[in-house]
């Protein structure tokens, strides 16, 4: 959507994945979805670091709605949950520094039955302006595609009509994809700025090897339509949870980085353990991820139960410079050695690259028709930024740097 908004994948954290519809805040005070989560994820976004790191979006899931719209059919938060209202909410997080989501669907109700837009596009994208919001999210349960093909298009339009910026996150594909369907990708790209292509994420490492499984087959029929201002989205961060091993957590962030992906957290800021958090804080993945040139990466190759993923980004040179990413889906046995020859990834700049991985601190200089070996932990994986390197470097005869 060209709409001057969200020219690099948005950043930030949402409720959904860590928080659900927890809505009993009497059992669960620190958990709830309520004014005091929202409050307490901005503070700690800024207080932590990650606001400075590019973490800017504090957005609201599912869950905030009262059961009924007021008396003029506008939408009203849950009263208890949220006391003070949305305006002042949104005036907390923009004290801040940061900006302000918020979540409806395009049905009757929203996923978790609570009223949805459906029958009131225009006012409650006027509502969502008026309580200075800056990013809707807006779902698209129990209702048919046809009825999307129409919704998604109109709330936009109602949207920009308010005159206030706000980036617009749609799941118009996936409800395609979740139908065995093939979503029009160009309509979407015009009129969102994000999208959501596949399942929802949980907090397991199954599910997000399935996302990276669909991302890497699904490269030819999406990545086109990423770029400054539109984006593909696979869905939330969910590093410092339950579910992900380190190696795993290193391997998503990678993975999110190369496919160009919004880097919006569901996670408790107030325990995620400080080696988590620094994965989330790895400021030269995140310059990856936000590189100017928005050019969505993906699987060169796959074999072994090893792929390995590329993005071209910023220094452009006689070619570009890249991220490289190996990924391991292995399961057994030892940390695995793996070979790739730089010319069959498409890295064939004569000139040479200069290697530095992003997790460690080792470099190290390649030609195209040198090996870049790596050894990979079972389900851990690798990354590389590939700079290229001026051509007055002289190649040593070895064919086998190990990195
Ligand atoms: C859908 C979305 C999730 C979340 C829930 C809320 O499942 O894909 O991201 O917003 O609805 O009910």
């Amino acid at each position: 959507l060209n709409n001057g908004l969200a020219l690099t994948p948005p950043m930030g954290w949402m409720s959904w994945e860590r928080f659900r519809c927890i809505i009993d805040c009497q059992r669960f005070p620190d958990e709830c979805i309520s004014d005091r989560l929202f409050r307490t994820a901005a503070d700690l976004l800024v207080s932590e670091g990650y606001a400075e790191a590019g973490y800017e979006y504090v957005i609201i899931d599912d869950c905030w709605l009262s059961k009924e719209r007021d008396r003029n059919r506008r939408l009203q938060p849950d009263p208890e949950r949220f006391p003070h209202g949305m305006k002042q909410l949104a005036s907390y997080i923009h004290g801040k520094g940061l900006k302000f989501g918020m979540y409806e669907n395009c049905g009757p109700t929203t996923c978790e039955g609570y009223p949805g837009s459906i029958n009131h596009l225009q006012l409650d994208a006027q509502t969502f302006a008026d309580w200075d919001v800056d990013y809707v999210k807006f779902d698209g349960c129990y209702v048919d595609i046809k009825i999307l093909d129409k919704g998604y298009p109109a709330f936009g339009y109602y949207l920009n009509k308010t005159g206030r910026p706000m980036v617009y996150s749609c799941s118009w594909p996936y409800y395609y994809v979740e139908k065995g369907k093939k979503p029009n990708m160009k309509k979407v790209s015009k009129h969102c700025n994000l999208w959501r292509n596949y399942y929802d994420i949980q907090d397991s490492w199954a599910v997000v090897q399935a996302i990276i499984k669909w991302f890497g087959e699904n490269h030819y029929e999406i990545d086109q339509y990423a770029g400054p201002g539109h984006w593909n989205d696979p869905d939330m961060l969910i590093i410092g949870n339950y579910g992900l091993s380190l190696d795993q957590s290193k391997t998503q962030m990678a993975i999110w980085a190369i496919l160009a992906a919004p880097l919006i957290m569901s996670n408790d800021l107030r325990t995620i353990r400080p080696e988590f958090k620094d994965i989330l804080l790895n400021r030269e993945i995140i310059a990856i991820n936000q590189d100017v040139l928005g050019i969505q990466g993906r699987r060169v190759k796959k074999e072994k139960d090893i792929s390995v993923w590329i993005r071209p980004v910023t220094p452009v040179g006689y070619t570009h410079s890249y991220a490289v990413a190996l990924a391991s889906n292995r399961v057994h046995g030892d940390p695995y050695i793996y070979s790739v020859k730089l010319n069959e990834i498409g890295l064939i700049n004569p000139a040479g690259y200069k290697f530095k991985d992003l997790y460690g601190d080792k470099e190290c200089i390649l030609y195209p028709h040198q090996n870049l070996t790596v050894r990979i932990n079972p389900s851990g994986k690798h990354f590389c930024k590939v700079t290229l390197v001026r051509v007055d470097f002289k190649l040593k005869s070895s064919s086998h740097l190990q990195l």
